[in-house]
């Protein structure tokens, strides 16, 4: 059955960036690896496939994964989430580069094949790019030709997020008293710039 153009918008605009999460619901192995099997069927540049992943749930691997991360730069008042109300799981995205230097946007694609396969079981996610290469290497042992690319953090969401409309240009997320996260977003008639 195709999914509707507004099931697959609610999907999209339901699928923000989480950063507080239920510590104590597992995503688990057979759910990753559904999301893992999302992205098998994204387009891909040269048809190379060049992308590979780390699936982890093992919860002292999920442990001592967390302070390789950064997160939420625009929050500089937030300490970090509390112990309960980390991620329960990681996807690590890999380059392998014995197929390709180069991935053109397969990145992206697949990352949010990844990320609306989990939305859809009611996983929520953050994709992250600052993270401590080296150190996360070391802790999943990952091989010489595999470099780590994005890392997808995942749990049950222990957050409210509401998407806004930018204000005076104001691209920036916030958190309010109430502890609600805000993300503006630019109205669709900035972003289209022709209509001809
Ligand atoms: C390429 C990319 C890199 C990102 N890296 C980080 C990161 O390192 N740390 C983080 O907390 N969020 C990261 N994010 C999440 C963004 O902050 C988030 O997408 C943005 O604030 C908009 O929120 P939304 O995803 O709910 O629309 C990243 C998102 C993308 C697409």
């Amino acid at each position: 059955m195709a999914l509707s153009y507004d099931q697959l918008l609610q999907l999209l605009r339901d699928n923000r960036s989480t950063r507080r999460f239920r510590h104590d619901i597992p995503v688990g192995a057979d759910a990753l690896r559904r999301f893992a099997d999302a992205t098998r069927y994204c387009a891909s540049g040269r048809n190379l496939q060049p992308l590979k992943y780390i699936l982890v749930d093992d919860p002292k691997l999920v442990d001592s994964i967390f302070p390789t991360l950064q997160w939420a730069g625009y929050l500089t008042d937030w300490e970090g989430s509390a112990p309960d109300e980390r991620p329960t799981a990681y996807a690590v995205q890999l380059i392998d580069t014995s197929l390709a230097d180069s991935i053109l946007c397969d990145d992206g694609l697949q990352l949010e094949a990844f990320t609306l396969a989990a939305r859809a079981e009611g996983i929520s996610s953050c994709i992250i790019k600052s993270f401590n290469i080296p150190r996360l290497s070391e802790i999943l042992s990952i091989r010489a030709h595999l470099k780590p690319h994005y890392v997808v953090a995942l749990g049950v969401a222990a957050e409210e997020i509401r998407l806004e409309e930018i204000k005076d240009g104001d691209f920036k997320y916030w958190r309010s008293e109430d502890g609600v996260h805000h993300v503006p977003k630019r109205p669709l008639d900035e972003i289209i710039v022709g209509d001809k």
